[in-house]
């Protein structure tokens, strides 16, 4: 007639059962083992402390950044604007190079054409100089600011804080 009288006695049951025997393993290990005890856990955890150390050091040599151009595109005494990484590389003397930003300080406009020793933004005709970015017209009051990048051989690279598109190393 009281079907739930009997389950409830068996979880009951093996509940206290379940705790007497935690309380009587806890009991006897704490009496006898206080000294013993400490045996098995060392055994765990010296593995996890070495495995976290060296992981970190070598990915760190790899330099970081995206090619950009050959040397040979960037004209000696001119420059190349490369729009979609909004930067631009010139070469104010032979083998000299520098970088700033595309974008113009006046009011944001893309840099257009590098042309007669300056960068210039044709939104309002501010131009920049190619050997270091400073206003050589307004209306921009600020010069272009510079851009990281370093040359290796013949590849320029813009040392970007580092990119999402390395993931293939093997190829
Ligand atoms: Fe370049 Fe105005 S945004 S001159």
């Amino acid at each position: 007639m009281t079907p739930e009288a009997t389950p409830r006695r068996t979880v009951l049951l093996a509940g206290a059962g379940s705790a007497a025997a935690l309380a009587t393993g806890c009991g006897s290990d704490g009496d006898d083992g206080g000294s013993t005890s400490p045996t098995p856990d060392p055994t765990s955890s010296p593995t996890t402390g070495p495995t976290s150390g060296p992981t970190s050091g070598p990915a760190s040599s790899a330099p970081a950044g995206k090619a950009l151009a050959k040397t040979s595109v960037i004209p000696v005494g001119g420059g190349t604007i490369f729009k979609e990484e909004k930067v631009v590389v010139t070469q104010p003397t032979a083998g000299e190079f520098k970088a700033f930003s595309a974008i113009c300080t006046h009011q944001g406009c893309t840099v257009a054409k590098v042309e007669n020793g300056t960068i210039d933004c044709l939104c309002h005709g501010s131009k920049f100089r190619i050997a270091n970015g400073s206003v050589a017209r307004g209306p921009a009051a600020r010069p272009l600011p510079a851009e990281q990048i370093t040359v290796s051989g013949d590849t320029i690279t813009l040392a970007y804080p580092v990119a999402h598109d390395s993931e293939g190393p093997g190829a």
